[in-house]
């Protein structure tokens, strides 16, 4: 029996992959950077399964390109807004994601990234190799203090919650804001508004999806209201911020400092004026990169097209909706 034809928009961790090709009949690409708009739909026409990534926009035009025989596409991530889900469920498609893997590896990125804007890590490592450490002066890189402060942390989903696990151990109180219902919430946490949230935190972490509703959520409004020795961290989606307000807040001091995984767009071109801050860390999409959890998305991508081309209910499914009759 033939095997089924899938294409797979770039290399994906090695067991992840030989599983696809173990099962399909494989269309890889192996360039670094993504396929272009054009490339992805010629390549998707008569396939029956796609595994893409964040990178790669699946809309309408791009499922009608590939054509009704379409079975499955798995998003080799957890969150899925590249993908028009609505479009896919129309056409009784399946939407594959990688939910949970990656929840502790993005966690301890987040806390990485507070730790490194409050103590200013970045900032010294620069200070020391530009030759400016000529002695222990005690108001040398000051920044704020982590234990005892308050963590406000907006989404308070899986990850969200992993965050506010690691913030225990710092000494770190918890207040959380979430659109979506909260399942059984650590008891040390306390719910706010975001008014509150924006008032009230030393340190304020996204975790939420992004959709019309988060995208600039942090606008020039919710920067205002932050302390002016509050830090923010973003590594949920670029758009929940408004970066030209982000950079004007930065810029005039009205916040301590941010430090973002995530940007808009992606990458961030060498001449935004983002680059040029000193109070501002920024690092390429590398949250859930952790080198285990990398090969863990990569199968759980895997054995969602898998399952999708063989008719099969995905293990993981954003909108099962499409299996009910
Ligand atoms: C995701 O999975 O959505 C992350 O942003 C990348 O790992």
């Amino acid at each position: 029996m033939s095997k089924p034809n899938v294409f797979v928009t770039r290399m994906i961790p090695e067991p992840g992959l030989a599983r696809v090709q173990e099962a399909c009949q494989v269309d890889l690409w192996t360039d670094e950077l993504p396929p272009t708009r054009d490339v992805m739909l010629e390549k998707v026409r008569g396939v029956d399964g796609l595994l893409c990534l964040l990178t790669d926009r699946v809309d309408d035009e791009l499922l009608d390109a590939a054509g009704p025989q379409l079975k499955v596409v798995s998003n080799h991530a957890v969150g899925y807004d590249n993908i028009d889900v609505d479009a896919a469920t129309a056409r009784g498609i399946p939407v594959g994601n990688t939910p949970g893997i990656l929840t502790d590896a993005t966690a301890d990125f987040a806390f990485a990234l507070l730790m490194a804007a409050a103590r200013r890590v970045v900032e010294a490592d620069a200070y020391v190799r530009a030759g400016k450490w000529r002695t222990w002066g005690p108001s040398i890189l000051l920044g704020p203090e982590v234990a005892g402060s308050t963590l406000g942390i907006i989404g308070f989903g899986r990850i969200g919650q992993a965050v506010a696990k690691r913030a225990a151990g710092f000494n770190i109180q918890v207040i959380y804001h979430s659109p979506r219902p909260v399942d059984n919430p650590p008891a040390a946490a306390r719910p706010v508004d975001l008014d509150t949230l924006l008032r009230e935190a030393d340190f304020v972490s996204l975790h939420m999806p992004l959709t019309p509703e988060t995208r600039h959520l942090i606008d020039a409004a919710a920067l205002a209201k932050m302390k002016p020795t509050a830090v923010l961290i973003n590594t949920a989606r670029g758009p929940v911020v408004d970066q030209v307000a982000l950079y004007a807040a930065l810029k005039a001091k009205r916040i301590f400092a941010a430090a973002l995984d995530v940007t808009d767009p992606e990458p961030l071109p060498m001449d935004s004026p983002l680059l040029a801050l000193d109070n501002l860390i920024l690092a390429p999409h590398i949250a859930s990169a952790g080198a285990a959890t990398r090969d863990k998305m990569a199968r759980m991508a895997a054995e969602n097209l898998i399952a999708g081309v063989r008719g099969e209910r995905l293990p993981n499914c954003v909108n099962p909706e499409v299996y009910e009759d």
